[in-house]
């Protein structure tokens, strides 16, 4: 397998062949990721040390990692079982997705609402 690796000092290692850069936007800042082979958003949230909760743990059924997506919607597959039941359970609007049932694509920028700090 081709492309670069990251080692974190946890040991984890990532291999990255198709490197995706999308944004985040919290309060006023726009915070820049990179996107590592079998990420989701959540987990690269997580690994730049954003707000977002995760109450489940990201297995779609808590709610809590609710983003609203300003660019990018189109191109985002669409929402799962898993994801669309809570979509209708909690009244999501179009915009909205759950950040640990999305893979980040090149150029996405979502928005983590302030109810999630
Ligand atoms: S972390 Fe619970 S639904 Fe995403």
């Amino acid at each position: 397998m081709s492309g670069a690796s990251l080692l974190f000092e946890d040991g984890c290692k990532f291999i990255i062949n198709n490197m995706r850069v999308m944004k985040f936007l919290v309060e006023a800042q726009e915070i820049r990721g990179q996107c590592l082979e079998g990420e989701t958003l959540l987990s690269l949230a997580l690994r730049l040390k954003l707000p977002l909760h995760h109450s489940c743990g990201g297995m779609g059924t808590c709610g809590t990692c609710r983003v609203v997506v300003r660019e990018g919607l189109e191109q985002l597959p669409s929402p799962g079982e898993v994801e669309q039941e809570m979509i209708q359970d909690r009244g999501f609007s179009k915009i909205e997705r759950l950040a640990c049932q999305l893979e980040p694509i090149e150029g996405l920028i979502v928005e983590i609402p302030t109810s999630s700090f």
